[in-house]
């Protein structure tokens, strides 16, 4: 049966994880209720439920944002990935092997959104965008190294009340190595 138009609900087609879903929203309800609430995502947690933790972060179009301040009617026609969309099959995102390897988490409830908030870091930091730590933000400087400074002022939306941010930097750090890696051996090839 066709939905029944409605001032307070909307009919959406969200892409998420490159899975197409369909649903009827209330206009209120933020992307973190939609993903959890209605299409068991449930990787993607629910800290302060207003902006202040990170734990919700997931990626739209590749660049994060919290998702409990999101509207689930403002992220149809966006790409959407959560932490379950991070994996490629069973290998593991370098970032992902990363807190692994390094013990990046304690209790692991922030590490989703810890994730998803550091590969968009990285990609951050490799397109030349500077941070609050940036010194020298002029366009024409020489983008500065990630630094564990950097990386600390970039990750600041992202709290972790287990205290594991020694390891969480040192992950970040070494999934950062692994990007530039891959970016490389990429342009290799490519080169070849
Ligand atoms: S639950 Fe979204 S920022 Fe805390
Ligand atoms: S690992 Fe427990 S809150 Fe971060």
């Amino acid at each position: 049966m066709a939905p029944t138009p409605s001032s307070t609900t909307s009919t959406l087609t969200l892409d998420i994880n490159g899975e197409k879903h369909h649903l009827s929203v209330d206009h209120r309800t933020t992307l973190l209720d939609a993903l959890r609430e209605r299409l068991g995502l449930t990787g993607t947690k629910k800290g302060c439920d207003q902006g202040q933790c990170g734990a919700c972060t997931v990626l739209l179009d590749r660049r994060r944002v919290v998702s409990c301040l999101h509207l689930a009617v403002a992220a149809e026609g966006r790409e959407i990935t959560t932490i379950e969309g991070i994996a490629d099959g069973d290998d593991l995102h370098p970032v992902q092997q990363a807190f692994l390897d390094l013990d990046g988490y304690q209790c692991g409830y922030c590490t989703p959104g810890q994730v998803c908030s550091a590969i968009a870091v990285i990609e951050e930091h490799a397109a030349g965008w500077p941070s609050a730590a940036t010194e020298d933000v002029r366009p024409e400087s020489v983008p500065p190294p990630l630094t564990p400074d950097e990386i600390r002022e970039r990750m600041s939306g992202n709290l972790c009340r287990c205290g594991a941010y020694v390891s969480i930097v040192q992950a970040v750090a070494r999934g950062a190595r692994a990007h530039e890696e891959a970016r490389t051996a990429t342009a290799e090839e490519a080169a070849a």
